[in-house]
Parts: structure tokens; sequence; C-alpha cells
């Protein structure tokens, strides 16, 4: 979790090389997150279907989870599944819950050398039996892992989460004038764990779509062309270079430096 992690792993004199080495560790955002998006766009730009867009976005996840490990970022979120999503095709639903169980099985290994601790966030009781034992297995196995935290958003929905989050406060019997936003913040699928500082979106839309409502409040967002098929540790790396750049100031002013000297 480190310049040396990474520079390990990239290749030498590389366009990544160069970008790792531009970046500030003590400065890192803490929790990236990003909305997976043009699987389909890249399948039909090669006359594909669109299952072999979404088979190859599979190693866009490989790359960017290894290389957020690496660099010593604490929190990494995909958003690989909506709840809007199940108004897509059957097959293209079927063929999306084959291809997180097939991950899991293949990448757990991966996720134990990195030390990384998986979790799905979303409604895991409407997903198949099959898929949530997948899930459980990964959750369970990684369950003591003590590097990044990897949330898949899995059946996930921003406003469902909130809608939840209030509905446990009113069945813990919590009273209006003791619910404050930390407090609810702890009722969130995201409990104990940083809000985004960075929220990436590929493929060049300009939109949340429903992704973390709550926690995004302060995130910096970091859209780019690239189809997430295409997506590597270059763009990461980029992405996370920008981000250093930004003033963020969570709606407060800059200091102003002080003139001397009228
Ligand atoms: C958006 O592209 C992408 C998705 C709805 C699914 C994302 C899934 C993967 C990357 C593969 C599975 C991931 C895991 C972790 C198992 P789109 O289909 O909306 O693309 P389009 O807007 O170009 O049609």
């Amino acid at each position: 979790m480190s310049l040396e992690d990474v520079l390990e792993w990239v290749p030498e004199r590389s366009v990544e090389g160069e970008l790792v080495r531009q970046i500030d560790f003590d400065r890192l955002p803490a929790h990236v997150a990003v909305i997976m998006d043009g699987n389909g766009r890249w399948a039909a730009q090669r006359y594909l279907p669109r299952a072999e867009g979404h088979r190859a976005g599979i190693d866009a996840v490989r790359d960017s989870t290894e290389l957020a490990a690496r660099l010593g970022v604490k929190v990494l979120t995909l958003y690989a599944f909506s709840v809007e999503n199940w108004k897509r095709p059957a097959a293209e639903v079927s063929l999306l819950m084959s291809l997180l169980k097939r991950y899991l099985r293949l990448e757990i290994e991966t996720l134990m050398r990195h030390d990384i601790r998986f979790q799905m966030i979303g409604r895991d009781d409407e997903l198949s039996p099959d898929v949530r034992v997948e899930l459980n297995a990964a959750v369970s196995r990684t369950a003591n892992n003590a590097g990044m935290r990897f949330n898949i958003a899995f059946n996930y929905s921003g406003r469902a989460e909130i809608v939840e989050a209030a509905r446990r406060a009113i069945a813990a019997g919590i009273l209006p004038e003791e619910l404050d936003e930390n407090r609810f913040g702890a009722l969130l699928h995201t409990a104990g764990q940083p809000d985004p500082d960075l929220l990436i979106r590929t493929s060049g839309e300009m939109r949340v779509s429903n992704f973390l409502l709550w926690q995004i409040a302060y995130s910096e967002i970091w859209v780019t062309d690239t189809l997430w098929p295409d997506f590597r540790a270059r763009h990461l790396l980029e992405a996370i270079v920008d981000y250093q750049k930004r003033d963020r100031r969570y709606g407060g002013i800059k200091p102003q430096p002080v003139v001397v000297g009228r």
C-alpha cells in the first residue's frame, strides 16, 4: 500500500508509472465510488452482443480493485446492479447474476491475497438463493481481512437505502430529537465507512443514477468518456491525480492569503 506496491505492479517506464509518481499518498481519497457504465456501447461498437460488454467489464473490475488496494484506498465501492436494472431483458439480468457469482468464485483468492474485505450493499433478500450463497461465502471468507473494504452495490438503490434506514430508526425507537446525521449514517449499508471522496462515472454520462445518494453529498465527481470495459489502472490514477488538484471547501470558503504592506 505504497508507491512501491504500485510500481512493482505497473509496467516499467509506463504512463501508469508516471501518474503514480504524481500522487500524494498522504492525501489519497479514503473512499472511491464508481458508476461502471458503457458496457453495452462497448459491445455495440464491436458488433458484439451486450453480454460481451459485461464480460469484458470484469477485467476493469479486477484492475481497479487491485490498484485501489495497492494504493492504500480504504474503501472502494463499485455499482454493479441497480434495482432499476431488473427492467432489462431476463437474459441480461441472468447474465449479470452469473457474472457476479463467477467473479466472486474466481477472485476470492485475489481478495484474500490483498487482505480485502468484501461486502455487498443492496437488498440481498430479493436475490436468488444461489447468488446469496456466493455473496455470503465471500463476505464470511474475507470478514477478518483488515485491508481495503470492497463494496459491490448490487440490487442497490440510494433512495431505498435511505427509506430503509428511516424505517430502522423508527423500529429501533430512536426519538426524532435523538436522530442526527451521524446516527442516521450509522443505519446505512456503509455504516462506519468514510463517505466517498471521489465519485467516478465512465462513458461520459453526467448522472448519479440513484447511487449512494446520502453518502456523495460532498464527493468530487470525475467523469470520463472511457467506456467501462476499457477502464484500466491508468484511468483510476488519472482520476486520483485530478482529485488531488481539487479545492474542497465543503460549502465554506478558501482561506485567503494574508496581504501585508498596505
Ligand atoms: C452499465 O453498462 C453496466 C452495468 C449495468 C453492469 C456492470 C457490470 C459489470 C461491469 C460486470 C459485472 C460486475 C461484477 C462486479 C460482477 P450498460 O449496460 O448500462 O451500458 P450502456 O449504457 O452502454 O448500455
